[in-house]
């Protein structure tokens, strides 16, 4: 650990650029399927991370204000599931917030911070290096959707992924429970995980959450497609599409859409495709959990839940979980 009260740069790999033409492909597939549909790790370019930290503020938006309460509550207790001097790897790091409130007590030997949008993740930690001269930090760009790219200088030895702000729910559960695998076996026998995850509830709050009259999550969606005409050269107009958010019980998901307000004709490099007036682009799928469906969900990755931490309201849980004993460790699975 560096002694001196001189700052050290994090050190920052860019991962980004190199799965930049994997990206692309994978748009211009889900362009053409036959219901539209974009990834929302797409949702994340600077403009889309800076939306989306504006949607934390918002006063409809409970999960990450309800997930910082329970932290502050409940503080010493996390601190001593997770043991002092761990490499916290933090994923979708974003402005680095919410791993801050933890780093007196946790003291991690190492804080990485992991987010698709490098711009924006460098520079939070920037931020936060300089409030904190004497961690070592490292900085990941990488899209870790499907597979976690972590380079030599993230230390093997007791690696706790942190995982807050409910993000596993925009998985599908198939998908969350490969995540969960992944990160299982990166890591290792004395590694951890601190999970956030919000839980099933009334619907009004649920849609007020994801539909806010100022407009921001509608900003945050629309958004997207102004990173996709960046991406791989789509003409979208922004003016043409129509924020739709909607609980759907049966799936316990929320889903966010784009609705065309009228026929469009959409056109790309090597693309085409015609949007007739109501057809949508799927956006995202936030999953809702209940306690125990999430405690399934983890033992079937390889997880053994040691403690649950939930707010009064029973609105979010954060969840702290061990290798599962007789779970290998072995390759990263598919
Ligand atoms: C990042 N993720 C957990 C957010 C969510 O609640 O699913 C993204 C979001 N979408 C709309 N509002 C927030």
């Amino acid at each position: 650990m560096q002694t001196d009260s001189v700052a050290a740069r994090p050190r920052f790999f860019d991962h980004v650029a190199a799965t930049r033409a994997d990206a692309r492909a994978e748009l211009c597939r889900t362009l053409l399927e036959p219901t539209a549909s974009i990834p929302p790790k797409f949702f994340y370019d600077r403009l889309g991370s800076a939306l989306f930290s504006a949607i934390t503020e918002l006063p409809e938006y409970y999960p990450t204000r309800t997930e910082a309460a329970i932290i502050a509550a409940h503080r010493d207790a996390i601190a001593h599931r997770v043991g002092r001097g761990a490499t916290l790897i933090d994923l979708g790091a974003g402005d680095c917030r919410k791993a801050a409130s933890l780093l007196d007590v946790l003291a991690p030997a190492q804080y990485v911070a992991v987010d698709i949008s490098s711009a924006f993740v460098s520079q939070a930690l920037d931020a936060l290096q300089r409030q904190h001269p004497a961690l070592e930090t490292v900085g990941v760009g990488t899209d870790f959707a499907e597979a976690l790219w972590l380079p030599d200088a993230v230390r093997a030895a007791g690696r706790t992924f942190f995982y807050p702000g409910s993000s596993i729910g925009n998985f599908a559960p198939s998908d969350a429970c490969a995540f969960l695998a992944r990160l299982r076996a990166q890591a290792g026998a004395d590694g951890g995980l601190l999970i956030g995850v919000d839980l099933v509830k009334a619907v009004a709050v649920l849609e007020a959450a994801y539909d806010d009259p100022l407009g921001v999550t509608a900003a945050f969606n629309l958004n997207v497609l102004r990173n996709v005409n960046a991406l791989i050269g789509t003409d979208f107009d922004v003016a043409g599409w129509a924020h739709v958010a909607r609980f759907d019980p049966a799936a316990s998901r929320i889903e966010m859409h784009l609705e065309a307000r009228r026929a469009c004709e959409l056109r790309w490099p090597g693309g085409a495709r015609s949007f007739a007036a109501g057809e949508r682009i799927h956006t995202e799928n936030s999953y809702k959990y209940t306690a125990e469906s999430f405690t399934a969900l983890l033992a079937d990755a390889g997880w053994a839940a040691t403690q649950h931490w939930i707010d009064p309201r029973g609105w979010f849980a954060l969840v702290h979980a061990v290798p599962r004993a007789g779970s290998a460790a072995g390759p990263v699975p598919a």
